[in-house]
């Protein structure tokens, strides 16, 4: 049963009067969940509602005369095991970007420091808006996670992105995120990168693989399920992000580089299965190449190694796993990437016409480590993500117990 504290922040948007189901339904679920209110919300929805479906008393000032004594707004951060913004408005967005602490709301989730849940409610216009999505990118990489949002039909009318997920969602990713505190993986840090990179020729074109991320996402599924704490790092994919991760979106080898190298110090596994460019234009063509001759060169770079990078950390080193995309001499070209890499582990499969790998469901993979290796048999890539999880944790805590 699961007894966790749920703090639901409400700020004013339409959404607000779904915050009441989501209410009712965190509590069917045993969570214990205290609402506080920001003054636009109060506009959408009477305090008095949440009172009666908490049970508790509902925070709408930052400065209460009868909680001010103990330090009410911090007593109330420290309280919470998860706080969860829902509906959040593109302001509220805005302000936990940059730190704005002006009312109870913001100032909670600043002094915050257990997960923060997002749950973005607005017109798609403002969710598409560039400001927006680099506050949101930034709020990605300081580890708030963001539930949706949905798309569909709004409020105002309007069609697309911006609508808040359905409370039954927002309860089911709350619930799955406290319940899988039992796997092999418990609370370790798992950093997974995912998909293809695309290496810019000018502004219009790019170099890129066939790699669809499915591999790398259903490892973040297989780590999460095992109760991992998962940062995916995404190359451009066409799929939707798994529940209780955190996503960092890039499309370049250089970025996926510089968002893996930030994150992997703190991190206890890294699993590079993204098919990451070995060559990039490395183009700073401000302009459309025009088609004037009849032949075109291109001058590629090699692209720094991810993975090598990694695995060469002197401290604070994640258990490192690669994968080895090959179209022959599998065996060979794998053992000698898991050497000159210095790797933990590599996970290596057949690529090419008529095998799995690339943009396929199933696939298989050859697993070597030093001293030993293991054969995980073609099936469905989620079944096989959960085979492959397995035995990181398996290796991993004989590494650490030896
Ligand atoms: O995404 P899917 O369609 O599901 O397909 C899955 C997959 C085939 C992409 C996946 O299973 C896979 O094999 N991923 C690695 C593909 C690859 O780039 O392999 P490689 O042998 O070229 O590279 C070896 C390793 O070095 C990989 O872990 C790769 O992430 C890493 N690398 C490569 C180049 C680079 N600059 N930095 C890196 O970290």
């Amino acid at each position: 049963m699961i007894s966790k504290h749920i703090l639901l922040a409400v700020s004013g948007g339409i959404a607000a009067y779904k915050a009441a189901e989501l209410v009712r339904l965190l509590r069917k679920q045993a969570f214990d969940v205290r609402v506080v209110m920001t003054k636009s919300a109060q506009a959408f929805i009477s305090p008095l509602t949440f009172q009666a479906l908490s049970g508790h008393p509902v925070g709408t000032q930052l400065l209460d005369e009868n909680q001010e004594h103990v330090m009410g707004h911090i007593n109330l951060a420290r309280w919470a095991d998860s706080v969860l913004v829902a509906p959040a408005t593109a302001n509220c967005i805005a302000k936990f970007s940059h730190g704005l602490s002006d009312d109870l709301v913001s100032t909670l989730v600043l002094a915050a420091t257990c997960p923060v849940f997002v749950a973005p409610a607005m017109n798609q216009a403002m969710w598409n808006k560039a400001v927006t999505q680099e506050n949101v990118t930034r709020l990605n990489r300081d580890g708030f996670r963001f539930i949706g949002p949905a798309t569909g039909e709004q409020a105002c009318g309007e069609i697309g992105y911006g609508r808040m997920a359905e409370p039954p969602v927002i309860c089911e990713t709350l619930s799955q995120f406290f319940s899988r505190e039992e796997g092999e993986l418990s609370g370790k840090k798992v950093l997974i990168s995912a998909g293809p990179t695309r290496e810019p020729i000018d502004p219009v074109r790019f170099i890129t693989n066939r790699s669809s991320g499915k591999m790398g996402f259903a490892l973040a599924e297989a780590a999460i399920e095992a109760g991992a704490i998962v940062t995916l790092v995404s190359g451009p994919v066409a799929l939707a992000p798994p529940l209780n991760c955190r996503i960092i979106n890039v499309e370049s080898a250089a970025q996926m580089h510089e968002a893996v190298i930030a994150v992997a110090p703190g991190s206890d596994v890294y699993i590079g299965a993204a098919a990451v460019a070995d060559y990039s234009p490395n183009a700073n063509q401000p302009e459309k190449i025009k088609k004037n001759e009849t032949t075109l060169i291109l001058e590629l770079f090699k692209t720094r190694d991810i993975l090598a990078d990694v695995a060469a950390f002197q401290e604070q080193r994640p258990f490192t796993v690669g994968f080895a995309a090959e179209t022959h001499d599998l065996e060979r070209y794998a053992k000698d990437k898991l050497a000159k890499k210095n790797l933990d582990m590599i996970a290596a499969n057949w690529v090419g016409k008529d095998q799995g790998g690339f943009d396929r469901d199933q696939n298989a993979l050859q697993v070597y480590w030093k001293g030993g290796e293991k054969h995980l048999e073609m099936t469905d890539k989620s079944q096989l993500a959960r085979q492959l999880i397995k035995l990181i944790a398996e290796k991993m805590n004989e590494k650490n117990t030896t």
